[in-house]
Parts: structure tokens; sequence; C-alpha cells
């Protein structure tokens, strides 16, 4: 169903962000979210805009202000929630977007993607079905990265052939777990 949301003004630092224009409910998702100092603000703009849809629930697991602090503390809490099914999927912010990935990929059973273009957030939930976003504040602007997360949210897996290769990527994920050797 599509919902034609009002549009909302969100101030922060005396700067607006227009956002909700219309998005399609979901069913009650869990999201999990996380952030460094780099992905502060992103992941606070993020956690409103979750909140005001209404349709999702947030567990915020920090980073929860802008001092600086090392990006795989917070990916691995976010990735390790996801994994242990304590939340559906995960939101992931820094700078870039490229370290939380990182950090959040050592996770067995986590398939994070770092997404600066809907196509490439659609794309991560049908083909790869990622099960974390991870956005860069350095690399997008705020009405995109919203952009790109509904999108994500929004996007199913399509299974099929894509099931089946992301069932070799499992199986490499479970070889290495039993310390097999891997070609
Ligand atoms: C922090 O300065 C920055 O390195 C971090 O947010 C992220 O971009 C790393 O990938």
């Amino acid at each position: 169903m599509i919902r034609e949301g009002k549009k909302l003004i969100l101030s922060k630092k005396k700067q607006a962000v227009i956002y909700n224009e219309g998005f399609k409910r979901v069913n009650s998702l869990r999201i999990g979210i996380g952030s460094d100092h780099g992905g502060y603000n992103l992941k606070e703009l993020i956690k409103n805009y979750l909140k005001d849809r209404g349709d999702i629930e947030v567990e915020d697991y920090g980073t929860f202000d802008s001092n600086s602090v090392d990006y795989p503390d917070f990916a691995l809490k976010v990735a390790c929630a996801v994994a242990s099914g304590d939340v559906d999927r995960g939101i992931l912010c820094c700078g870039t977007g490229i370290g939380v990935a990182i950090a959040a990929n050592k996770v067995p059973g986590i398939r994070a993607a770092v997404c600066s273009d809907t196509f490439s957030a659609r794309m991560s939930r049908e083909h790869n079905d990622a099960n974390i976003l991870c956005l860069g504040e350095r690399v997008v602007g705020p009405g995109l990265a919203l952009e790109i997360l509904r999108v994500w949210l929004e996007s199913e897996f399509e299974g099929g052939r894509h099931k089946r290769r992301i069932d070799k990527i499992t199986d490499v994920e479970r070889q290495y777990i039993k310390g097999e050797s891997v070609q």
C-alpha cells in the first residue's frame, strides 16, 4: 500500500531536511542502527525518519554523540544483533560507509552493502539479500541517503537463482568456521 505521508521538516543545526513524500509500509520490521562519529548525524536523521514512518521498530546501538570512536565497535554490535536475530536488518553509517561494511561482513550471516545510489540499494536486496545497509555521511547528502534507505527497506529478495548464489557464500563461511581450507 502506498501511503502519502505529510511533508515533514526536520531541523538540525538550523538546516531543514524535507522527507517523507510517500512510502510503502513494511510489515513491522525491527531495525538496528549504528554509526561512528563520521556517520553520527546521518544515523540520528535515519532514526527520526524510521520513527516517524511508524511501521518500523528501531534499536540504536550507538554511538550516542559526535566524539571520535572506532567504527568496528559499532558495526559489530549491529552485525551481531542482525546475525543473532535480535533485529531483522541493520543500518550502519560512517564517513564513507566502507569501514562499517568491511567490519560487519566479518560476522557470519551478514551481507552488508555500501550503497550510494537507489539502483544499488534495490539490487542489494533483490539479488544479494543484503541484511545491512551501509551509508557514508560524507558521500551522500541527507535527502539521497533517505531515498536510498526507503528503496532498500521496501525492496524484497527475489530468491531463485540468487538464493543459490547466496548459499555458495554461506558455504564458504561454514568452511572457514569449521577451519577447513578454502580454494
Ligand atoms: C572516521 O574519520 C572515518 O574514517 C570513518 O567514519 C569511516 O569513513 C571509515 O571507513
